[in-house]
């Protein structure tokens, strides 16, 4: 490589980041509301099956890949085999279009954060969410404060910009959840919303269910797009252990997801709200939720601030996949690629943030522009990048290439997984949703 690559200060710095990466708007947005779609307690289970299963292997294999090769996904699989390129470049699209209605969503948060300051306006903001998220101008411009701030994180640089943000979130994040879970399970009628998250109902179960619960994991653990490649690739030293490292991050992702499901499932039943909601379960649930406890303004605006936080992390993870593949691939300078992309990205969003309103006309296959973007990359271009990447890794590289653990067993494991059961898996559960199994 001809220029000095960035790194990370720690060790530290790179689990917190790919947590910061992991944890987000997945867990604390998309989660409940496709759980709640999707049956709860079956979608649970499949949810879980997949995570240790074709989530954890890949993320191993991803940061692995980085580790060893230290460079953006594309260079990563074009030093496998040149002609496997296009699965790093297949990565770096879908960031392209997970960017978009990610921070539309943030540009939400920001909507809520900024109400709260107003009593009047936020004891509204549940029962008018859908009529502020139609609204052409105000999601727009709050969708685009939110994008900026991920830009202006992201051209500060991968030490001084991602690291030290991530050292705050996290542990922020945890208590407020905790407290929240804590103050809903002691409402009437929470228990309901407990068992409903926790008994599957096998009568429910489709191939829909399936793909759903596949394509979260894939956006939650954020992989099958190249993020723990780029992440991995500014270790310092080759002495990481992967498996340690990788499997809190996996271990994390999973407890926020399951504390959401604690809190947004019982608040469901004890208000007596709709479980498929869509995407407005979360915001119109939280502030519920927050009217019902003392001092729940306060606590609601921090919160969403919290909120915030974790999901600039992710956004930020999703906006240097792009940087870092111009940068070394393009040779453009950081600050370029930040900006060229930023500008895609602000009329991309516009026109997402516009399909709740005056676009929601515009469907394709029956989906707003909104739910096309969700659909094609957390059902799509994620599980078939998770495909390629098992592919690749397992059978051109050869899964036995890279040291993911000392143990044996766990390293014989995550061969076998990474060889077999991810290819199989996703093949299966893909060709099933199409009907062709
Ligand atoms: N995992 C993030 C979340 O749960 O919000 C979203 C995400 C980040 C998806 C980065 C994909 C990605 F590459």
């Amino acid at each position: 490589m001809s220029h000095e690559r960035a790194s990370w200060g720690s060790k530290l710095g790179l689990i917190l980041a790919s947590a910061g990466s992991a944890v987000g708007l997945g867990n604390l947005w998309r989660f409940p509301y496709v759980a709640g779609q999707n049956g709860g307690g079956s979608f649970l289970l499949f949810y879980l099956i997949c995570t240790f299963t074709i989530g954890i292997t890949l993320v191993f294999a991803e940061a692995a890949l980085g580790v060893k090769t230290k460079s953006d996904p594309a260079g990563a699989f074009g030093k496998i085999h040149p002609r496997l390129k296009f699965i790093g470049v297949l990565g770096v699209l879908t960031s392209a279009v997970i960017v978009p209605y990610y921070s539309v969503v943030g540009g939400w948060i920001v909507a809520y954060i900024v109400k709260s300051f107003s009593v009047s306006e936020i004891q509204n903001f549940e029962s008018h969410f859908a009529e502020f998220s139609a609204d052409p101008v105000e999601p727009v411009a709050y969708f685009a404060i939110y994008l900026l701030t991920t830009a202006a994180v992201v051209y500060m640089g991968i030490e001084k910009g991602i690291e030290k943000y991530c050292k705050i979130i996290m542990p922020g994040l945890f208590v407020l959840l905790l407290v929240l879970m804590v103050r809903v399970l002691t409402l009437d009628n929470a228990w309901q919303g407990v068992k409903f998250f926790f008994t599957p109902d096998f009568s429910k179960v489709t191939a829909a269910t399936m793909l759903n619960a596949m394509g979260q994991v894939f956006f939650s653990v954020s992989v099958g797009m190249g993020i723990y490649i780029t992440y991995a690739s500014y270790v310092k030293n080759d002495d990481v252990s992967v498996g340690k490292t990788m499997g809190q991050v996996i271990f994390l992702d999973t407890f926020v997801s399951l504390l959401t499901g604690l809190t947004i499932f019982p608040a469901v039943f004890a208000f007596g709200m709709q479980m498929n909601a869509g995407p407005a379960l979360t915001f119109i649930t939280l502030p519920k939720i927050f009217a019902a406890i003392p001092f729940g303004t306060f606590f609601g605006l921090v919160f969403f601030v919290i909120l915030f936080g974790a999901a600039l992390t992710s956004s930020i993870s999703l906006m240097e996949v792009v940087t870092t593949f111009l940068c070394d691939q393009a040779k453009m300078t950081r600050k370029k690629a930040v900006a060229a992309y930023t500008a895609l990205c602000l009329v991309t969003g516009t026109l997402v943030s516009l399909s709740f309103g005056k676009l929601s006309g515009f469907k394709i296959g029956g989906k707003i522009l909104f739910d096309q973007f969700d659909f094609l990359a957390s059902n799509i271009l994620m599980p078939v990048g998770g495909f390629l990447t098992a592919v690749a890794i397992g059978w051109v590289l050869g899964a036995d290439k890279l040291t993911v653990s000392q143990n044996r067993c766990v390293q014989k494991s995550f061969e076998f997984c990474l060889k077999w059961i991810c290819p199989a898996g996703v093949l299966a559960i893909m060709l099933n949703a199409l009907g062709m199994i």
